[in-house]
């Protein structure tokens, strides 16, 4: 039998465009580089200390000492910005340690920006680790207080301005509290920097991890009622809107693997930057499956990152940002 009587007449054939990796990356339509990524890190009080958060694996709370050699490792690998969040000394019902001038993200950012002045560093503005209550804002019986918690975010968003940050990312989900940080840091001269709202941030089970790792798991109740419904995508529209009517500059959708049709239509609907945070959760579990050998940890990394990419994301904050770097 001749094959070529087994020939189809196709004119169209896809895989013409996949034969080999020179064509297949001459035709890629999105491709993740190392300018996407944002490293959150931990830091807390102390010398020389690098613990491995227990339900991270390879993820760090460093001391500041510490955290300026990870920063610098960072930098040299090409990431440019880092995301920091703090353990503090004390936590306290009015969450004032906040704003310490000498809390450990204040004394982080002043030391890191001494020795990488190009660095862009971002802060959390949240309370969550702040009061013993593990809640984003204030409490006051049992309730989650709006605008006396904008106040609050308003201090600590100044403090991290006066003490070198080039972002301040409030995560809390607050009412207002973008258009009032805005007025806050201009009030102070602090034009220059920019809010990163975590504007779309979902009640979710995905961040497990992270609470470990802060030590700031919700002593009572949950957070459904400041932050979004994974029910509604009409309503994350909404409040990126409302965030960047109030200032933003760059917005946030998390968590973000299984939130990216928010990401595709809040980059369809607004022409401000969009974020993807990659949470913890989404983070432990792909390294819990690698570690038992039912995935390939590293590809699915590197998948889930070029997927949000694709999704429309500009940013990807990402624990495996460092990783990731080291392939792209
Ligand atoms: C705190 C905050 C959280 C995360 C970032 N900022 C936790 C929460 O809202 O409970 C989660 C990050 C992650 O899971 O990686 N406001």
């Amino acid at each position: 039998m001749n094959d070529t009587a087994l020939l189809l007449n196709l004119v169209q054939r896809p895989r013409r465009l996949r034969q080999s990796e020179a064509i297949r990356s001459i035709v890629a339509e999105t491709s993740l580089s190392k300018n996407d990524l944002v490293f959150p890190i931990f830091v807390k009080d102390g010398e020389g200390v690098k613990e491995e958060v227990p339900s991270m694996p390879g993820i760090f709370r460093y001391s500041i000492d510490t955290a300026i050699q990870e920063c610098r490792e960072l930098w040299d690998l090409g990431i440019k910005a880092i995301d920091l969040f703090g353990m503090p000394k004390v936590k306290t019902e009015d969450g004032s340690e906040a704003y310490n001038e000498d809390g450990i993200i204040q004394r982080a950012l002043r030391a890191i920006k001494a020795e990488l002045p190009d660095l862009c560093i971002m802060t959390d503005v949240a309370l969550d680790p702040f009061t013993p209550f593990g809640h984003d804002g204030l409490v006051r019986d049992g309730e989650i207080l709006n605008d006396e918690t904008v106040d609050v975010l308003c201090k600590m968003s100044v403090s991290h301005a006066r003490a070198g940050a080039n972002f301040v990312s409030p995560s809390d989900m607050m009412d207002g509290r973008i258009g009032a940080i805005r007025e806050a840091l201009d009030d102070e001269g602090f034009t220059k920097v920019g809010i990163l709202s975590y504007a779309a941030k979902y009640a979710s089970s995905f961040y497990g991890p992270f609470r470990d790792a802060l030590n700031s798991t919700p002593q009572f109740g949950d957070k459904q009622t400041y932050q979004m419904n994974p029910a509604n995508t009409d309503e994350a529209l909404k409040e990126i809107q409302l965030d960047i009517e109030e200032g933003a500059d760059i917005v946030m959708v998390k968590p973000g693997l299984a939130y990216l049709d928010i990401v595709r239509r809040a980059r369809e609907n607004f022409t401000v930057p969009v974020a993807a945070y990659h949470v913890s959760g989404e983070y432990s579990m792909v390294m819990a499956a690698g570690e038992k050998g039912w995935i390939d940890a590293n590809r699915v990394m590197m998948e889930s990152l070029l997927c949000m990419k694709r999704a429309g994301a500009s940013i990807i904050f990402t624990y495996y940002a460092k990783e990731a770097a080291k392939q792209l």
